[in-house]
């Protein structure tokens, strides 16, 4: 487990609880993710993981809890707020425009941090032309950082799922988020790709980042994962190192299945 350095913000869930009507998601929830790790969210179909990214990212707002980054509380920030703050994600199924390459893809993610519009990443024009060039520069190398720079002028159409999950990653990461939020990364993919998926996830592990994956695939979880949470009909069932929770016998009866019984 890496040290955690003391400049940099752990982001901080304390007691959060949030209900749609009569259905409760979220069940007074207190962890924390810290920066330098790979934080690892596992839990059944439903438990209420999405919806998580979700509070953390400011779409849904939770009744009840706080939510801070190092010493800034984050109730009251609205997602861009957020985005500014250095939170990206990616989603669970995926993303990409058809219509654009996997550069211009990845450059969306830099429109955010742009002082020209995002269209005039696109259009001719002499006035973002500089931004235009510098958001170019920072795309491939977020693309470098993922092992598929060869495929940025290639549209997502001629692609495998495999290329695709790490193109949406590129795209996650352009900006050097300080929080990036994974959802099910893996979906979707075959052992290879997903044994190429583990690798990148190592690689983004830093100090200057706090990482959270959402992930049903427990090998590749098991693998990359410092710390982990497991979420059960919308409770923290347990938190620990993979190792611990893997012989967690509540663990095993909800989420790994109790088959041997
Ligand atoms: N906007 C919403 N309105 C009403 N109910 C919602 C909303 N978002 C999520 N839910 C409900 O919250 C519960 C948790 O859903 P969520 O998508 O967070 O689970 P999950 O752990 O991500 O599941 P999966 O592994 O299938 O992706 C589900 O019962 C879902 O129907
Ligand atoms: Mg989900």
């Amino acid at each position: 487990m890496t040290a955690l350095s003391p400049n940099l913000a752990a982001l901080r869930v304390e007691q959060v609880s949030l209900s749609f009507g009569g259905l409760q998601v979220l069940h007074d929830i207190s962890l924390v993710m810290r920066p330098g790790e790979i934080t690892g969210l596992i839990g059944p179909n439903g438990a209420g993981k999405t919806s998580f990214f979700n509070c953390l990212t400011g779409i849904y707002s939770p009744q009840r809890g706080r939510i801070q980054l190092g010493d800034k509380r984050l109730e009251n920030v609205p997602p861009p707020g957020r985005a500014a703050l250095g939170f990206s994600r990616s989603f669970q199924h995926v993303a990409l425009c058809p219509e654009l390459t996997i550069i211009e893809n990845v450059m969306i993610g830099l429109h955010r941090q742009s002082t020209a519009g995002w269209l005039d990443a696109f259009l001719p024009l002499s006035f973002g032309k500089a931004e235009r060039a510098r958001n170019r520069e920072q795309a491939m190398s977020a693309l470098a950082r993922l092992g598929i720079a060869h495929v940025a002028n290639e549209s997502p159409s001629q692609l495998p799922p495999g290329v695709l999950r790490l193109a949406e990653i590129a795209r996650a990461i352009a900006g050097s988020p300080t929080v990036l939020l994974l959802d099910e990364p893996a979906a979707g993919l075959n052992s290879v790709e997903t044994h190429d998926l583990a690798m990148a996830l190592k690689k983004l592990r830093s100090p200057d980042l706090v990482l959270v994956v959402v992930e049903h695939d427990m090998d590749l979880i098991m693998d990359v994962c410092d710390t982990l949470h497991v979420l059960n009909v919308g409770r923290l069932l347990a938190s620990g190192g993979p190792d611990e929770i893997r012989v967690n016998p509540e663990v095993v009866k909800v989420y790994l299945g109790d088959d041997d019984e």
